[in-house]
Protein backbone atom coordinates (compact mmCIF):
# COMPACT_ATOMS: atom_id res chain seq x y z
CA UNK A 1 0.00 0.00 0.00
CA UNK A 2 1.30 3.55 -0.82
CA UNK A 3 1.11 6.07 1.13
CA UNK A 4 0.20 8.29 -1.67
CA UNK A 5 -3.12 9.27 -3.94
CA UNK A 6 -1.92 8.90 -7.14
CA UNK A 7 -4.65 9.96 -10.20
CA UNK A 8 -4.82 7.19 -12.86
CA UNK A 9 -5.59 8.27 -16.43
CA UNK A 10 -4.80 11.45 -18.19
CA UNK A 11 -4.37 14.57 -16.32
CA UNK A 12 -3.49 17.95 -18.42
CA UNK A 13 -0.55 19.42 -17.98
CA UNK A 14 -2.30 22.60 -16.48
CA UNK A 15 -4.36 20.64 -13.85
CA UNK A 16 -1.16 19.61 -12.30
CA UNK A 17 0.33 22.61 -12.59
CA UNK A 18 -2.54 25.28 -11.24
CA UNK A 19 -3.85 23.92 -8.07
CA UNK A 20 -1.31 22.92 -4.82
CA UNK A 21 -0.86 19.64 -4.09
CA UNK A 22 -2.37 19.07 -0.72
CA UNK A 23 -0.35 17.15 1.74
CA UNK A 24 -0.50 16.66 5.71
CA UNK A 25 2.59 17.21 7.80
CA UNK A 26 2.47 15.95 11.23
CA UNK A 27 5.45 17.73 13.06
CA UNK A 28 5.90 16.54 16.93
CA UNK A 29 8.36 18.31 19.68
CA UNK A 30 8.69 15.41 22.35
CA UNK A 31 11.27 15.03 25.35
CA UNK A 32 10.84 11.53 26.15
CA UNK A 33 8.54 9.87 23.05
CA UNK A 34 4.96 10.69 24.22
CA UNK A 35 4.28 12.75 21.77
CA UNK A 36 6.51 11.54 18.94
CA UNK A 37 4.36 8.25 19.62
CA UNK A 38 1.12 10.20 19.25
CA UNK A 39 2.49 11.51 15.68
CA UNK A 40 3.66 8.60 13.92
CA UNK A 41 0.50 6.78 15.27
CA UNK A 42 -1.48 9.41 13.55
CA UNK A 43 0.59 9.51 10.22
CA UNK A 44 0.66 5.58 10.19
CA UNK A 45 -3.62 5.91 10.40
CA UNK A 46 -3.54 8.68 7.78
CA UNK A 47 -1.45 6.75 5.70
CA UNK A 48 -3.98 3.44 5.78
CA UNK A 49 -6.50 5.97 4.55
CA UNK A 50 -4.32 6.67 1.80
CA UNK A 51 -3.62 10.09 2.81
CA UNK A 52 -0.40 11.62 1.84
CA UNK A 53 1.56 12.31 4.83
CA UNK A 54 5.07 12.97 6.44
CA UNK A 55 5.88 12.81 9.99
CA UNK A 56 8.92 14.30 11.42
CA UNK A 57 10.66 16.10 14.32
CA UNK A 58 10.68 19.42 14.47
CA UNK A 59 14.38 19.13 14.83
CA UNK A 60 14.43 18.07 11.52
CA UNK A 61 12.13 20.21 10.18
CA UNK A 62 12.82 24.20 8.27
CA UNK A 63 10.83 26.91 9.08
CA UNK A 64 10.54 28.00 5.80
CA UNK A 65 9.00 24.96 4.62
CA UNK A 66 6.18 25.97 6.53
CA UNK A 67 4.83 27.97 3.69
CA UNK A 68 4.69 25.01 1.02
CA UNK A 69 2.53 23.16 3.65
CA UNK A 70 -1.40 23.06 3.28
CA UNK A 71 -2.38 20.58 6.30
CA UNK A 72 0.20 20.50 9.43
CA UNK A 73 -1.04 18.86 12.92
CA UNK A 74 1.69 20.07 15.80
CA UNK A 75 1.56 17.37 18.48
CA UNK A 76 3.93 18.50 21.30
CA UNK A 77 4.59 18.17 24.37
CA UNK A 78 5.62 20.70 27.57
CA UNK A 79 8.60 20.16 30.24
CA UNK A 80 8.64 20.99 33.74
CA UNK A 81 7.87 25.06 33.78
CA UNK A 82 6.10 25.36 30.61
CA UNK A 83 9.24 25.02 28.51
CA UNK A 84 8.67 23.78 24.78
CA UNK A 85 11.08 20.28 24.65
CA UNK A 86 14.30 20.59 23.12
CA UNK A 87 13.36 19.25 19.83
CA UNK A 88 10.86 22.08 19.51
CA UNK A 89 13.03 25.02 20.69
CA UNK A 90 13.66 26.85 17.37
CA UNK A 91 10.58 26.18 15.64
CA UNK A 92 9.04 27.41 18.76
CA UNK A 93 11.15 30.65 19.14
CA UNK A 94 10.91 31.52 15.38
CA UNK A 95 7.05 31.41 15.42
CA UNK A 96 6.99 33.75 18.15
CA UNK A 97 9.55 35.63 16.28
CA UNK A 98 9.43 38.85 14.13
CA UNK A 99 10.69 36.37 11.58
CA UNK A 100 7.55 34.29 11.78
CA UNK A 101 6.14 33.69 8.15
CA UNK A 102 3.07 34.47 7.08
CA UNK A 103 1.03 31.16 6.35
CA UNK A 104 -2.72 32.46 5.00
CA UNK A 105 -3.42 29.21 3.01
CA UNK A 106 -1.90 26.85 5.95
CA UNK A 107 -4.90 24.87 7.77
CA UNK A 108 -3.55 23.36 10.96
CA UNK A 109 -4.28 21.42 14.51
CA UNK A 110 -2.56 21.34 17.47
CA UNK A 111 -2.81 18.54 19.93
CA UNK A 112 -1.03 19.36 23.46
CA UNK A 113 0.69 16.89 25.87
CA UNK A 114 1.13 17.54 29.56
CA UNK A 115 0.42 17.23 33.05
CA UNK A 116 -1.99 19.01 34.91
CA UNK A 117 0.06 19.03 38.02
CA UNK A 118 1.98 21.73 36.77
CA UNK A 119 1.18 25.69 36.78
CA UNK A 120 1.70 26.22 32.79
CA UNK A 121 -0.25 22.94 31.78
CA UNK A 122 0.17 22.24 27.90
CA UNK A 123 1.97 26.26 27.48
CA UNK A 124 3.95 24.93 24.61
CA UNK A 125 0.88 23.49 22.82
CA UNK A 126 -0.70 26.92 23.59
CA UNK A 127 1.56 29.09 22.39
CA UNK A 128 2.21 26.79 19.06
CA UNK A 129 -1.90 27.18 18.92
CA UNK A 130 -1.50 31.32 19.10
CA UNK A 131 1.65 31.72 17.27
CA UNK A 132 0.29 29.51 13.99
CA UNK A 133 -3.07 31.85 14.19
CA UNK A 134 -0.71 34.74 14.11
CA UNK A 135 0.70 33.92 10.92
CA UNK A 136 -2.78 34.20 9.60
CA UNK A 137 -2.99 29.82 9.69
CA UNK A 138 -6.09 28.66 10.03
CA UNK A 139 -7.24 25.78 12.79
CA UNK A 140 -9.22 23.30 11.08
CA UNK A 141 -9.72 21.97 14.80
CA UNK A 142 -10.21 23.23 18.17
CA UNK A 143 -6.64 22.37 20.40
CA UNK A 144 -7.06 19.14 22.63
CA UNK A 145 -4.94 20.11 26.02
CA UNK A 146 -4.15 16.40 27.32
CA UNK A 147 -2.71 15.28 30.64
CA UNK A 148 -1.17 12.19 32.02
CA UNK A 149 -3.53 10.05 30.56
CA UNK A 150 -2.94 11.03 27.42
CA UNK A 151 -3.43 7.84 25.13
CA UNK A 152 -7.58 7.92 24.56
CA UNK A 153 -8.30 11.62 24.18
CA UNK A 154 -5.39 11.73 21.66
CA UNK A 155 -6.32 9.04 19.38
CA UNK A 156 -9.87 10.60 19.37
CA UNK A 157 -8.88 13.95 18.65
CA UNK A 158 -6.61 12.51 15.92
CA UNK A 159 -9.64 10.52 14.30
CA UNK A 160 -11.34 13.87 14.07
CA UNK A 161 -8.62 15.57 12.69
CA UNK A 162 -7.65 12.91 10.13
CA UNK A 163 -11.60 13.13 9.17
CA UNK A 164 -11.40 16.77 8.46
CA UNK A 165 -7.96 16.42 6.63
CA UNK A 166 -9.46 14.28 4.12
CA UNK A 167 -12.24 16.15 3.28
CA UNK A 168 -10.31 19.73 2.64
CA UNK A 169 -7.46 17.24 1.38
CA UNK A 170 -9.22 14.89 -1.23
CA UNK A 171 -10.55 17.31 -2.95
CA UNK A 172 -7.42 19.48 -3.70
CA UNK A 173 -6.04 16.38 -4.41
CA UNK A 174 -7.91 15.20 -6.97
CA UNK A 175 -7.81 18.54 -8.68
CA UNK A 176 -4.08 18.49 -8.55
CA UNK A 177 -3.08 14.75 -8.56
CA UNK A 178 0.24 14.54 -7.10
CA UNK A 179 3.18 13.05 -9.65
CA UNK A 180 5.59 11.93 -6.66
CA UNK A 181 4.09 9.23 -4.37
CA UNK A 182 4.80 10.88 -0.24
CA UNK A 183 7.91 9.37 1.61
CA UNK A 184 6.72 6.30 3.92
CA UNK A 185 6.82 8.14 7.73
CA UNK A 186 10.14 8.15 8.69
CA UNK A 187 11.69 5.83 11.50
CA UNK A 188 8.94 3.35 13.04
CA UNK A 189 10.07 0.49 15.61
CA UNK A 190 11.99 -2.46 14.08
CA UNK A 191 10.08 -4.60 16.80
CA UNK A 192 6.98 -5.58 17.42
CA UNK A 193 7.33 -4.41 21.11
CA UNK A 194 6.35 -1.18 21.95
CA UNK A 195 4.38 0.73 25.12
CA UNK A 196 1.33 -1.45 24.88
CA UNK A 197 2.72 -4.50 23.84
CA UNK A 198 6.02 -5.35 25.78
CA UNK A 199 8.50 -7.74 25.87
CA UNK A 200 8.60 -9.88 28.70
CA UNK A 201 12.07 -9.88 29.93
CA UNK A 202 13.94 -11.87 32.29
CA UNK A 203 16.18 -9.99 35.10
CA UNK A 204 19.48 -11.54 34.60
CA UNK A 205 21.65 -9.53 37.34
CA UNK A 206 20.26 -6.84 40.25
CA UNK A 207 23.48 -5.54 42.18
CA UNK A 208 23.72 -2.29 44.13
CA UNK A 209 26.55 -0.54 43.37
CA UNK A 210 26.95 2.27 46.05
CA UNK A 211 28.73 1.44 48.97
CA UNK A 212 27.23 0.13 51.99
CA UNK A 213 28.08 3.64 54.04
CA UNK A 214 26.41 5.61 50.76
CA UNK A 215 23.50 7.71 51.93
CA UNK A 216 21.66 6.53 48.28
CA UNK A 217 20.87 2.88 47.00
CA UNK A 218 21.77 3.07 43.54
CA UNK A 219 21.44 -0.31 41.46
CA UNK A 220 22.60 -1.66 38.58
CA UNK A 221 20.76 -3.93 36.16
CA UNK A 222 20.88 -6.35 33.61
CA UNK A 223 18.00 -7.65 31.27
CA UNK A 224 17.72 -10.00 28.88
CA UNK A 225 16.47 -9.64 25.72
CA UNK A 226 16.82 -13.01 24.34
CA UNK A 227 15.60 -13.74 21.47
CA UNK A 228 12.76 -10.51 21.36
CA UNK A 229 14.71 -9.31 18.07
CA UNK A 230 14.62 -5.58 20.28
CA UNK A 231 17.04 -3.65 18.93
CA UNK A 232 18.24 -0.26 20.85
CA UNK A 233 20.90 2.44 20.33
CA UNK A 234 23.43 3.95 22.57
CA UNK A 235 20.82 7.32 24.05
CA UNK A 236 17.91 5.34 23.61
CA UNK A 237 15.37 4.63 26.95
CA UNK A 238 14.42 1.75 28.17
CA UNK A 239 10.07 1.61 28.99
CA UNK A 240 9.59 -0.34 32.27
CA UNK A 241 6.20 -1.44 33.73
CA UNK A 242 5.97 -2.21 37.30
CA UNK A 243 3.50 -3.74 39.79
CA UNK A 244 2.62 -2.40 43.03
CA UNK A 245 3.97 -3.73 46.44
CA UNK A 246 1.10 -6.04 47.43
CA UNK A 247 1.79 -5.22 51.24
CA UNK A 248 1.25 -1.62 49.75
CA UNK A 249 -2.07 -2.59 48.27
CA UNK A 250 -3.22 -4.63 51.55
CA UNK A 251 -2.47 -1.38 53.81
CA UNK A 252 -4.49 1.04 51.50
CA UNK A 253 -7.25 -1.47 50.95
CA UNK A 254 -7.58 -1.67 54.57
CA UNK A 255 -7.51 2.07 55.02
CA UNK A 256 -10.71 2.97 53.64
CA UNK A 257 -12.84 0.18 55.07
CA UNK A 258 -12.36 -2.50 51.83
CA UNK A 259 -11.11 -6.13 51.94
CA UNK A 260 -9.46 -6.49 48.36
CA UNK A 261 -11.93 -9.23 47.01
CA UNK A 262 -14.00 -6.45 45.72
CA UNK A 263 -14.62 -7.37 41.55
CA UNK A 264 -14.26 -3.40 39.93
CA UNK A 265 -13.75 -3.46 36.32
CA UNK A 266 -10.81 -2.48 34.90
CA UNK A 267 -10.58 -2.58 30.60
CA UNK A 268 -14.27 -4.23 30.55
CA UNK A 269 -12.62 -6.87 32.41
CA UNK A 270 -13.65 -7.98 36.02
CA UNK A 271 -10.65 -8.29 38.35
CA UNK A 272 -10.41 -8.26 42.11
CA UNK A 273 -9.58 -4.91 43.66
CA UNK A 274 -6.60 -6.02 44.96
CA UNK A 275 -5.18 -7.24 41.33
CA UNK A 276 -6.17 -4.05 39.56
CA UNK A 277 -4.40 -2.05 42.63
CA UNK A 278 -1.24 -4.17 41.86
CA UNK A 279 -1.27 -3.80 38.22
CA UNK A 280 -3.09 -0.92 37.10
CA UNK A 281 -3.70 1.95 39.51
CA UNK A 282 -0.81 4.71 40.58
CA UNK A 283 -0.26 4.55 44.10
CA UNK A 284 3.15 5.47 44.96
CA UNK A 285 3.05 8.71 42.37
CA UNK A 286 0.33 10.61 43.42
CA UNK A 287 -1.26 14.04 41.85
CA UNK A 288 -3.13 17.36 42.65
CA UNK A 289 -6.39 15.85 41.71
CA UNK A 290 -6.45 13.06 44.30
CA UNK A 291 -5.57 15.62 47.08
CA UNK A 292 -8.63 17.08 46.04
CA UNK A 293 -10.92 14.77 45.90
CA UNK A 294 -10.51 12.48 48.56
CA UNK A 295 -10.35 16.22 50.78
CA UNK A 296 -13.82 16.43 48.81
CA UNK A 297 -14.95 12.68 49.73
CA UNK A 298 -13.72 13.11 53.62
CA UNK A 299 -14.19 16.17 54.21
CA UNK A 300 -10.59 16.90 55.08
CA UNK A 301 -10.41 20.30 55.99
CA UNK A 302 -6.16 20.04 56.37
CA UNK A 303 -6.82 18.63 52.60
CA UNK A 304 -9.18 21.18 51.17
CA UNK A 305 -6.75 24.16 52.02
CA UNK A 306 -3.62 22.41 50.36
CA UNK A 307 -6.22 21.79 47.50
CA UNK A 308 -6.79 24.97 46.94
CA UNK A 309 -4.03 26.06 46.18
CA UNK A 310 -2.26 24.55 43.18
CA UNK A 311 1.51 24.53 43.38
CA UNK A 312 1.06 23.88 47.11
CA UNK A 313 -1.51 21.33 45.89
CA UNK A 314 1.49 19.95 43.57
CA UNK A 315 4.23 20.12 46.11
CA UNK A 316 1.91 17.87 48.46
CA UNK A 317 1.17 15.49 45.86
CA UNK A 318 4.68 14.79 44.54
CA UNK A 319 6.24 14.01 48.37
CA UNK A 320 3.41 12.22 49.74
CA UNK A 321 2.02 8.75 48.24
CA UNK A 322 -1.83 7.88 47.97
CA UNK A 323 -1.62 6.03 51.63
CA UNK A 324 -0.12 8.67 53.29
CA UNK A 325 -2.89 11.11 51.99
CA UNK A 326 -5.74 8.91 52.84
CA UNK A 327 -4.62 8.65 56.47
CA UNK A 328 -4.73 12.14 56.82
CA UNK A 329 -8.80 11.48 57.21
CA UNK A 330 -8.77 8.07 59.21
CA UNK A 331 -12.05 6.23 58.97
CA UNK A 332 -13.26 6.95 55.97
CA UNK A 333 -15.21 4.38 54.29
CA UNK A 334 -14.85 4.12 50.51
CA UNK A 335 -16.43 1.87 48.00
CA UNK A 336 -13.97 0.23 45.38
CA UNK A 337 -15.28 2.16 42.76
CA UNK A 338 -15.11 5.36 44.34
CA UNK A 339 -11.34 4.35 45.36
CA UNK A 340 -10.56 3.44 41.88
CA UNK A 341 -12.63 6.58 40.37
CA UNK A 342 -9.87 9.14 41.99
CA UNK A 343 -6.34 6.89 40.95
CA UNK A 344 -4.52 7.58 37.79
CA UNK A 345 -3.45 4.31 35.56
CA UNK A 346 -0.06 2.87 35.70
CA UNK A 347 2.24 4.32 33.17
CA UNK A 348 5.67 2.56 32.75
CA UNK A 349 8.92 4.84 33.67
CA UNK A 350 11.60 5.44 31.27
CA UNK A 351 15.60 4.59 32.16
CA UNK A 352 18.01 5.82 29.78
CA UNK A 353 20.22 2.54 28.96
CA UNK A 354 23.73 2.11 30.12
CA UNK A 355 24.52 0.01 27.91
CA UNK A 356 25.53 -0.70 23.76
CA UNK A 357 24.15 -3.48 21.92
CA UNK A 358 27.41 -3.26 20.07
CA UNK A 359 29.14 -4.34 23.53
CA UNK A 360 26.47 -6.66 25.46
CA UNK A 361 24.45 -7.72 22.56
CA UNK A 362 20.77 -9.47 23.66
CA UNK A 363 20.90 -7.55 27.00
CA UNK A 364 19.90 -4.01 28.13
CA UNK A 365 21.77 -2.84 31.36
CA UNK A 366 20.08 0.31 33.83
CA UNK A 367 21.62 2.30 36.06
CA UNK A 368 18.79 3.37 38.99
CA UNK A 369 18.61 5.04 41.92
CA UNK A 370 16.44 3.39 44.20
CA UNK A 371 13.60 6.21 45.55
CA UNK A 372 13.24 5.84 49.10
CA UNK A 373 12.09 8.03 51.83
CA UNK A 374 10.11 8.21 55.27
CA UNK A 375 6.60 9.12 55.13
CA UNK A 376 5.53 12.23 57.92
CA UNK A 377 4.61 9.60 60.14
CA UNK A 378 8.03 7.76 59.49
CA UNK A 379 7.14 5.45 57.83
CA UNK A 380 8.88 3.65 54.79
CA UNK A 381 8.22 4.36 51.54
CA UNK A 382 9.50 3.46 48.15
CA UNK A 383 8.93 4.53 44.84
CA UNK A 384 6.23 2.23 42.18
CA UNK A 385 9.05 1.17 39.85
CA UNK A 386 12.03 1.31 41.77
CA UNK A 387 10.70 -0.70 44.40
CA UNK A 388 9.53 -3.06 42.11
CA UNK A 389 12.73 -3.67 40.18
CA UNK A 390 14.68 -3.67 43.66
CA UNK A 391 12.40 -6.47 44.89
CA UNK A 392 12.61 -8.43 41.51
CA UNK A 393 15.23 -11.25 41.58
CA UNK A 394 17.59 -12.66 39.55
CA UNK A 395 15.35 -14.43 37.19
CA UNK A 396 12.37 -12.55 37.78
CA UNK A 397 10.11 -11.49 34.59
CA UNK A 398 9.61 -7.76 33.65
CA UNK A 399 7.41 -5.73 30.99
CA UNK A 400 10.13 -3.64 28.77
CA UNK A 401 9.73 -1.57 25.71
CA UNK A 402 12.76 0.56 24.06
CA UNK A 403 11.91 4.01 23.44
CA UNK A 404 14.12 5.97 20.81
CA UNK A 405 15.62 9.02 21.53
CA UNK A 406 17.23 10.92 18.79
CA UNK A 407 17.88 13.88 20.62
CA UNK A 408 20.46 12.41 22.04
CA UNK A 409 22.81 10.51 19.82
CA UNK A 410 26.59 10.24 19.80
CA UNK A 411 28.13 12.55 17.02
CA UNK A 412 27.87 9.97 13.02
CA UNK A 413 31.35 10.37 12.81
CA UNK A 414 33.37 8.70 15.50
CA UNK A 415 36.10 10.84 14.86
CA UNK A 416 34.66 13.88 16.67
CA UNK A 417 35.42 14.74 20.15
CA UNK A 418 32.44 14.15 22.81
CA UNK A 419 32.28 15.67 25.96
CA UNK A 420 29.54 14.42 28.54
CA UNK A 421 28.22 15.71 31.56
CA UNK A 422 26.42 12.60 33.60
CA UNK A 423 26.67 13.33 37.90
CA UNK A 424 24.77 10.40 39.64
CA UNK A 425 22.30 8.27 37.83
CA UNK A 426 23.09 10.74 34.57
CA UNK A 427 26.22 8.53 34.34
CA UNK A 428 23.87 5.87 32.21
CA UNK A 429 24.01 7.06 28.85
CA UNK A 430 27.61 7.91 28.99
CA UNK A 431 28.23 4.52 29.98
CA UNK A 432 26.40 3.23 26.82
CA UNK A 433 28.39 6.10 24.43
CA UNK A 434 31.49 4.59 25.53
CA UNK A 435 30.66 0.76 25.33
CA UNK A 436 30.31 2.38 21.32
CA UNK A 437 32.83 4.22 20.89
CA UNK A 438 34.92 1.29 21.97
CA UNK A 439 33.29 -1.10 19.58
CA UNK A 440 33.60 1.15 16.76
CA UNK A 441 37.08 2.00 17.63
CA UNK A 442 36.11 5.20 17.43
CA UNK A 443 39.44 7.92 17.26
CA UNK A 444 37.63 10.75 18.82
CA UNK A 445 38.47 12.28 22.05
CA UNK A 446 35.64 11.24 24.94
CA UNK A 447 35.66 13.59 28.22
CA UNK A 448 33.48 12.79 31.04
CA UNK A 449 32.51 14.71 33.70
CA UNK A 450 30.98 12.73 37.27
CA UNK A 451 29.81 13.68 40.24
CA UNK A 452 28.13 12.31 43.42
CA UNK A 453 28.29 12.80 47.20
CA UNK A 454 31.40 11.10 47.84
CA UNK A 455 34.58 9.19 46.60
CA UNK A 456 34.23 6.13 48.40
CA UNK A 457 31.02 5.12 48.63
CA UNK A 458 29.15 6.81 45.26
CA UNK A 459 31.78 6.21 42.19
CA UNK A 460 29.65 4.75 39.93
CA UNK A 461 31.27 2.31 37.42
CA UNK A 462 34.60 3.18 38.55
CA UNK A 463 36.58 0.33 37.66
CA UNK A 464 35.38 0.39 34.12
CA UNK A 465 36.11 4.17 33.81
CA UNK A 466 39.76 3.42 34.62
CA UNK A 467 40.23 0.71 32.50
CA UNK A 468 38.79 3.44 29.54
CA UNK A 469 41.37 5.80 30.62
CA UNK A 470 44.12 3.24 31.10
CA UNK A 471 43.03 2.36 27.75
CA UNK A 472 43.06 5.66 26.08
CA UNK A 473 39.87 5.75 24.94
CA UNK A 474 38.96 7.77 27.28
CA UNK A 475 40.98 11.02 27.56
CA UNK A 476 39.96 12.86 30.33
CA UNK A 477 38.19 12.48 33.16
CA UNK A 478 36.82 15.12 35.72
CA UNK A 479 34.88 14.10 38.83
CA UNK A 480 33.69 16.26 41.46
CA UNK A 481 32.56 14.72 45.15
CA UNK A 482 30.03 17.16 46.74
CA UNK A 483 30.31 15.91 50.30
CA UNK A 484 34.43 14.96 50.41
CA UNK A 485 35.22 18.60 51.59
CA UNK A 486 33.50 21.34 53.30
CA UNK A 487 32.74 23.18 50.37
CA UNK A 488 30.47 21.61 47.96
CA UNK A 489 32.24 20.86 44.87
CA UNK A 490 29.76 19.87 41.52
CA UNK A 491 30.36 19.35 37.74
CA UNK A 492 29.53 22.75 36.83
CA UNK A 493 32.59 24.00 38.68
CA UNK A 494 34.68 21.14 37.29
CA UNK A 495 33.62 22.71 33.61
CA UNK A 496 34.92 25.96 35.28
CA UNK A 497 38.35 25.39 36.45
CA UNK A 498 38.95 23.76 32.44
CA UNK A 499 37.42 26.60 30.84
CA UNK A 500 39.64 27.33 28.30
CA UNK A 501 39.91 23.49 27.31
CA UNK A 502 36.50 22.90 27.21
CA UNK A 503 35.85 25.91 24.44
CA UNK A 504 38.76 24.69 22.69
CA UNK A 505 37.30 21.03 22.97
CA UNK A 506 33.77 23.42 21.07
CA UNK A 507 35.90 25.01 18.88
CA UNK A 508 37.35 22.10 17.84
CA UNK A 509 33.86 20.42 16.90
CA UNK A 510 33.58 18.71 20.28
CA UNK A 511 29.18 17.48 20.83
CA UNK A 512 28.38 18.58 24.58
CA UNK A 513 26.26 16.31 26.35
CA UNK A 514 24.31 16.68 29.91
CA UNK A 515 22.29 13.87 31.53
CA UNK A 516 20.52 13.83 34.79
CA UNK A 517 19.09 16.54 37.09
CA UNK A 518 16.75 18.88 35.54
CA UNK A 519 15.88 20.88 38.22
CA UNK A 520 19.25 22.13 39.58
CA UNK A 521 21.91 20.37 37.72
CA UNK A 522 21.00 21.04 34.24
CA UNK A 523 20.40 24.58 34.56
CA UNK A 524 23.79 25.21 36.27
CA UNK A 525 25.93 23.05 33.98
CA UNK A 526 24.13 25.30 31.14
CA UNK A 527 24.67 28.44 32.82
CA UNK A 528 28.49 27.42 33.58
CA UNK A 529 28.77 26.59 29.35
CA UNK A 530 27.54 30.21 28.57
CA UNK A 531 29.79 31.31 30.83
CA UNK A 532 32.92 29.60 29.67
CA UNK A 533 32.05 30.72 26.07
CA UNK A 534 31.24 34.45 27.26
CA UNK A 535 34.81 34.46 29.26
CA UNK A 536 36.86 32.23 26.50
CA UNK A 537 35.53 33.49 23.03
CA UNK A 538 35.52 37.40 24.91
CA UNK A 539 31.74 37.66 23.69
CA UNK A 540 28.85 39.62 25.39
CA UNK A 541 26.19 37.28 27.69
CA UNK A 542 23.82 37.76 24.16
CA UNK A 543 26.43 36.33 21.99
CA UNK A 544 27.69 33.28 24.31
CA UNK A 545 23.73 32.67 24.58
CA UNK A 546 23.41 32.64 20.85
CA UNK A 547 26.71 30.34 20.20
CA UNK A 548 24.86 27.86 22.73
CA UNK A 549 21.42 28.08 20.98
CA UNK A 550 23.81 27.35 17.67
CA UNK A 551 24.93 24.47 19.46
CA UNK A 552 21.55 23.04 19.92
CA UNK A 553 20.38 23.61 16.32
CA UNK A 554 23.51 21.78 14.87
CA UNK A 555 22.53 18.95 17.48
CA UNK A 556 26.24 19.25 18.71
CA UNK A 557 24.39 20.26 22.42
CA UNK A 558 21.85 17.31 23.76
CA UNK A 559 20.57 16.62 26.72
CA UNK A 560 18.48 13.63 28.36
CA UNK A 561 17.56 15.14 31.69
CA UNK A 562 14.80 14.35 34.44
P1 LIG B 1 24.75 17.09 46.97
O1 LIG B 1 23.54 16.24 47.11
O2 LIG B 1 25.87 16.66 47.88
O3 LIG B 1 24.50 18.55 47.16
C1 LIG B 1 24.63 13.45 42.31
O4 LIG B 1 23.38 13.36 42.94
C2 LIG B 1 25.40 14.66 42.74
O5 LIG B 1 24.78 15.85 42.22
C3 LIG B 1 25.53 14.86 44.24
O6 LIG B 1 26.88 15.01 44.51
C4 LIG B 1 24.78 16.14 44.48
O7 LIG B 1 25.32 16.92 45.51
C5 LIG B 1 25.01 16.84 43.18
N1 LIG B 1 24.21 18.06 43.00
C6 LIG B 1 23.22 18.58 43.76
N2 LIG B 1 22.80 19.76 43.28
C7 LIG B 1 23.55 20.03 42.20
C8 LIG B 1 23.62 21.12 41.29
N3 LIG B 1 22.84 22.19 41.37
N4 LIG B 1 24.51 21.04 40.29
C9 LIG B 1 25.33 19.98 40.18
N5 LIG B 1 25.34 18.94 41.02
C10 LIG B 1 24.45 18.95 42.02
Amino acid sequence: QGGAVVATGAVSAAAVSAAPAGQLTVLFGSQTGNSKGVAEELAASAKAQGLPVQVKSMANYKAKDLKTETHLIIVVSTNGEGEAPDDAIELHELLGSKKAPKLPDLKYAVLALGDSSYEFFCQTGKDFDERLAATGAQSFLERLDCDVDYETPAKEWGDKALKLVSETLTLSVQAAPVAQPFAAPASFATSQYDKKNPYTATLVTNQKITGRNSQKDVRHFEISLEDSGIQYRAGDALGVWFENDSELVDQVVKQVGLSGDEQVEVDGEKVSLRQALISHYELTQSYPGFVEKYAEISGSKKLAKIAADKAQAREYANSHQILDILAVKKNVSLTAEQLIAMLRRITPRLYSIASSQAEVEEEVHLTVGMVEFESEQGDARSGGATGFLKRLEEGGEVKVFVEHNDNFRLPANPETPVIMVGPGTGVAPFRAFMQERDAQGAGGKNWMFFGDQTFTEDFLYQVEWRGYLDSGLLTKMDVAFSRDQEEKIYVQHRLLENAAQVYQWLEDGAHFYICGDANRMAKDVNDALVKIVQEQGNKSFEEAEEYVSELRRAKRYQRDVY
